[in-house]
């Protein structure tokens, strides 16, 4: 019992969970209710909401761990390739042996001597607990009058039920939904010549994969974006990503989409290579949200009306821990949005127990995952000071101060918050050499084993080659507007 933990989930939180509980002497046990590892990567029906021909819209670099590298060298992987990286992974880390597959976690609760996991008829007590069961397990969608007439042949459902796009060729299909499930899935119809229609209730701007001629996750998630967004005003953040984004594919609008709000914020922005190109070729046609359903006619708010054959739903997630008890659920105040956690992740209240993958962000999981792992290692391995009761106590009553606003963060705020916290934040000051990289380049999982615990030796040279080949970072020099932006951020941090 002496250091057991119950990671619950082998998808890529769970994994690199392990991975980091393991390297700090503690026996992780990983239930996983699927008879494979890999999560939303393994694209099984029911538990992903992958399909076959999806690649990531994040970068291999970003995609990865800090001490595995992909083996093939394309910059959008495909899903299989994710999924082999993710058992190759397991296998490094001899994580295999220590899941127990067709094992759901039914119900977690708190005993006089642990934590309770009950799981297919049986009882178990461990020390502390993991619960990394994924954020994006049970899709939403809105109330549409009149949706359970719908009578097209091939049917309503969430986007995060399609496979493959053979039910609906030759037919006419509504997309309900303005981000990346419901705009990747348009295009992947409109191209096989399916009559696409896509309904959204506001117009984000749509970020093509590569900005400026990289991928553009290492234009938008970068240190020097987390320190801005901590010492600009909002507005100048909203101008300066808004920046990246017309730089890159334009506004939709010239595309002759709507136009989007002009704040980013406002508007919202999303991750698409094919869409607009699409809409401007007329074969994707965007309409507002949807007023009623009747048989096979939807009417719009604007009014009109169209006849389909089937409807995809693409809004999103509820959180979703069904398998959590009442007492639990009640301390961290949790609704099909919220969890009420230090950085997501701690409860005071919940000693031994730590949440991994829990929030909801733009941008890729995979580097923020393992910070998020190292910091729950390192805490609970006493490689850094548990934080105090009343520091969390402040941190979960700022998180509820937040509720009932937008809860989608930023891959970079999230990553640097953990990295903080595990104490793997690289200081540029240290690294003179890779300055530029650190404040500009890609949040490359090799930069945060320059420094604090676990530095790897080669980390420095690996990070120089990531923002080479993933930030186009081959000079220590800043552009004028790189030198002109970080001046205004070190005025900005001088006056405070
Ligand atoms: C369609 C789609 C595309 C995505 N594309 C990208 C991308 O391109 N790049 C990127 O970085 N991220 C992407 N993501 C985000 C993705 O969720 C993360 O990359 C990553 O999979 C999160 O890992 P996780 O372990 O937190 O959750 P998951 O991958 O969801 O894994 C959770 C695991 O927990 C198991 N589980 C759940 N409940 C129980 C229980 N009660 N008992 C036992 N086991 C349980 C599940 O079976 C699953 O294996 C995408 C997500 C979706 C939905
Ligand atoms: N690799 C890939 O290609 C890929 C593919 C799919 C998903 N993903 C990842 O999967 C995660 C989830 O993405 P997602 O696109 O499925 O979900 P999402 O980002 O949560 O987007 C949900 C969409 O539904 C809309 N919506 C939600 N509630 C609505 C309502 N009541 N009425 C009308 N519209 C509503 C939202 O509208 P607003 O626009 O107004 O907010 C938004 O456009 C993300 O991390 C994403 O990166 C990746």
């Amino acid at each position: 019992m002496t250091g057991s933990v119950a990671v619950i989930g082998a998808g890529p939180g769970g994994l690199v969970a392990a991975r980091w509980l393991l390297a700090q002497g503690f026996e992780p046990t990983i239930f996983e209710q699927t008879q494979t590892l890999g999560g939303q990567w393994t694209g099984t029906a029911g538990i992903s909401g992958v399909w076959p021909t999806m690649h990531t819209n994040t970068s291999r670099i970003l995609t990865s761990f800090s001490d595995l590298e992909h083996e093939k060298d394309l910059t959008f992987p495909s899903n299989r390739d994710i999924l082999a990286y993710l058992h190759r992974y397991a296998e490094t880390f001899a994580l295999t042996s220590r899941i127990r597959f067709g094992t759901r976690v039914e119900l977690l609760s708190r005993s006089d001597a642990g934590w309770l996991v009950e799981s297919s008829g049986t009882a178990e007590t461990f020390e502390r607990v993991i619960v990394a069961s994924g954020r994006f397990q049970s899709p939403y969608v809105p109330t549409v009058p009149g949706l359970d007439t719908f009578t097209g042949t091939a049917g309503a459902m969430p986007t995060y039920r399609y496979r493959e796009s053979h039910p609906y060729l030759g037919k006419s299909v509504l997309v309900a939904g303005g981000a990346i499930s419901a705009l990747e899935i348009a295009s992947e119809l409109a191209q096989l010549g399916v009559r696409v229609v896509v309904a959204q209730r506001r117009q984000r701007y749509v970020l093509p994969k590569f900005a400026a001629a990289v991928p553009s996750d290492s234009r938008i998630f970068t240190r020097y974006g987390t320190l801005a967004n901590e010492t600009l005003p909002p507005a100048e953040i909203d101008r300066q990503l808004k920046e990246i984004v017309l730089e890159a594919g334009g506004s939709p609008e010239q595309y002759g989409a709507p136009a989007p709000d002009p704040s980013l914020f406002a508007a919202g922005v999303t991750l698409a290579q094919q869409y607009l190109p699409l809409v401007a070729e007329g074969r994707i046609t965007v309409r507002p949200w949807l007023e009623s359903v009747d048989g096979k006619t939807v009417t719009f708010t604007d009014g009109s009306t169209d006849a389909f054959d089937g409807i995809l739903f693409g809004t999103g997630f509820e959180l979703d821990l069904p398998f959590l008890d009442d007492q639990i659920r009640s301390v961290v105040g949790l609704d099909t949005v919220h969890l009420d956690a230090d950085r997501y992740t701690f409860h005071p209240d919940l000693p031994g127990l730590a949440f991994v993958g829990m929030w909801d962000q733009s941008g890729g999981y995979f580097v923020p995952l393992e910070l998020q792992a190292r910091w729950v290692a390192y805490t609970w391995g006493g490689v850094i000071p548990e934080p105090g009761d009343g520091e969390l106590r402040s941190a979960v009553d700022a998180y509820r101060a937040r509720r009932g606003t937008s809860q989608k963060s930023r891959m970079n705020l999230v990553a640097l918050s953990f990295a903080r916290a595990a104490g793997v934040e690289p200081n540029p000051d240290d690294w003179p050499h890779l300055r530029r990289a650190l404040l500009f380049g890609p949040l490359a999982p090799s930069c945060f084993r320059l420094q604090g615990p676990d530095a790897l030796p080669d980390a420095p040279a690996r990070f120089a080659r990531d923002a080479a080949a993933f930030g186009a970072i081959t000079s220590n020099e800043l552009t004028e507007r790189e030198q002109r932006y970080w001046a205004a951020v070190e005025t900005a941090r001088a006056m405070r």
